[in-house]
C-alpha cells in the first residue's frame, strides 16, 4: 500500500453556530483518487475547501506531507496552498490574459521560473489536454470544456502533489462533460493524488479508488466503488443512490439488480460467462450515468 500524503483527523469547520463538517477522519494516499460524493449541503465542497485551507478548520489537523497543516504559520500554509492544485465548477481565469499568461503566471510569481521556462511548460501541458493551438487565445474565445481544461493545466503547472476537483463539470454543457473527464482520467492514469467531488457516477464508478459519501457532516459510508454502487443501501446513501441511478445506464441497471439477485447464491463459472456474455449485449443500449437532476447552465 502506498504511502499516505494526507492524514485527515477529527476535522470539524463551524460557520458561527453552524457546524458544517462533524468530524472527518480518513488518510489519502499517494497515487489515489477519491471521489466525493453526497446530497447538497452535506460539506462536501467544506471538506475540500479546508483540505487546502481554503477555510481555517475549526479542530483537529491535516497532516501533509508530515506536517500539520492547521496549525503551521502562515509561510508553510502559503507553501501547501501552492503544491495543492485546485479546480472549482467556474473557470476563474483571468479574462484579460491569454491563455498561456494564465497558465504561467503562478510559476513565475511564486516560484520565480523565467519566462521562457514557464512557456515551454504551459505549451506542453497544453499539447497534452488538446490545446496547443489555444495559447494566444484569450478566456473569452474558448468553451466552457476548452476553458476548463485551461483551468485544469494552469493548476498542473504548479507541479501540485495533489489536485482538488470542486464539480469540475457541473457548469458544462453536456457534450463538453467528456473531455473535461478524459483529462481527469489521464491524470489519474499518470498516478496523480486526486480527490473529485462530482456527480458523474459513471466516472466515480470507472476512476475511484475511493468513494466517500459525505452526509450531514460526517462521512456516512466509504467504499470501493463495487462496495459503494454494487450494492443495495439502505439509510441515505441508499437513498441517494436511488437518485443519481435515474440516469444509469441500461446495462448497469441489469447488472445492479442481477447482483441482487445472486447476492447469496452461488454461481458456477459457466454461470457467470454467460451473464458476462448478456450484460455484454446490453451494454449497446448502455447511455451516462450521471446525475442528469444537477446539471447546470454555463455561466
Ligand atoms: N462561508 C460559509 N458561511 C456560512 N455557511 C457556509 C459557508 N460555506 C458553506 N456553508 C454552509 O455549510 C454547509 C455545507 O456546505 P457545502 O458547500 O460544503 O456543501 P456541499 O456538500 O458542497 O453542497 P453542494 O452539493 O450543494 O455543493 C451548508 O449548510 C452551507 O450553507
Ligand atoms: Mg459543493
Amino acid at each position: 500500500m502506498s504511502e499516505t500524503l494526507l492524514s485527515i483527523k477529527g476535522l470539524k469547520k463551524s460557520f458561527g453556530k453552524l457546524e458544517v463538517l462533524k468530524g472527518l477522519t480518513t488518510d489519502i494516499r499517494k497515487g489515489e483518487v477519491v471521489v466525493m460524493i453526497g446530497p447538497s449541503g452535506g460539506g462536501k465542497s467544506t471538506f475540500l475547501r479546508c483540505m487546502n485551507l481554503l477555510e481555517q478548520p475549526t479542530e483537529g489537523s491535516i497532516v501533509f506531507d508530515g506536517i500539520d497543516i492547521v496549525s503551521a504559520d502562515e509561510a508553510v500554509k502559503n507553501r501547501v496552498r501552492s503544491e495543492m492544485g485546485m479546480v472549482f465548477q467556474h473557470f476563474n481565469l483571468f479574462p484579460h490574459l491569454t491563455v498561456l499568461d494564465n497558465i504561467r503566471l503562478a510559476p513565475r510569481l511564486v516560484r520565480g521560473h523565467s519566462h521562457y521556462a514557464t512557456a515551454r511548460q504551459a505549451l506542453e501541458l497544453l499539447d497534452r489536454v488538446g490545446l496547443a493551438d489555444k495559447a494566444k487565445a484569450y478566456p473569452q474565445q474558448l468553451s466552457g470544456g476548452q476553458k476548463q481544461r485551461v483551468a485544469i493545466v494552469r493548476s498542473l503547472a504548479m507541479e501540485p502533489k495533489v489536485m482538488l476537483f470542486d464539480e469540475p463539470t457541473s457548469a458544462l454543457d453536456p457534450e463538453m462533460v467528456g473531455e473535461v473527464l478524459d483529462v481527469m482520467k489521464d491524470l489519474a492514469k499518470n498516478g496523480m493524488t486526486m480527490v473529485a467531488v462530482t456527480h458523474e457516477m459513471r466516472f466515480a464508478r470507472d476512476v475511484a479508488s475511493r468513494v466517500l459519501f459525505l452526509e450531514g457532516g460526517r462521512i456516512a459510508a466509504e467504499g470501493t466503488p463495487a462496495e459503494i454502487f454494487d450494492r443495495k443501501h439502505d439509510g441515505r446513501l441508499g437513498e441517494f443512490l436511488g437518485k443519481v441511478h435515474v440516469g444509469m445506464g441500461f446495462r448497469d441497471k441489469v447488472k445492479s439488480e442481477l447482483l441482487d439477485i445472486l447476492e447469496d447464491r452461488e454461481v458456477s463459472e459457466e454461470e457467470l460467462a454467460r451473464l458476462k456474455e448478456l450484460l455484454g449485449g446490453a451494454s449497446r443500449q448502455s447511455d451516462g450515468f450521471s446525475n442528469p437532476t444537477k446539471r447546470r447552465t454555463t455561466q
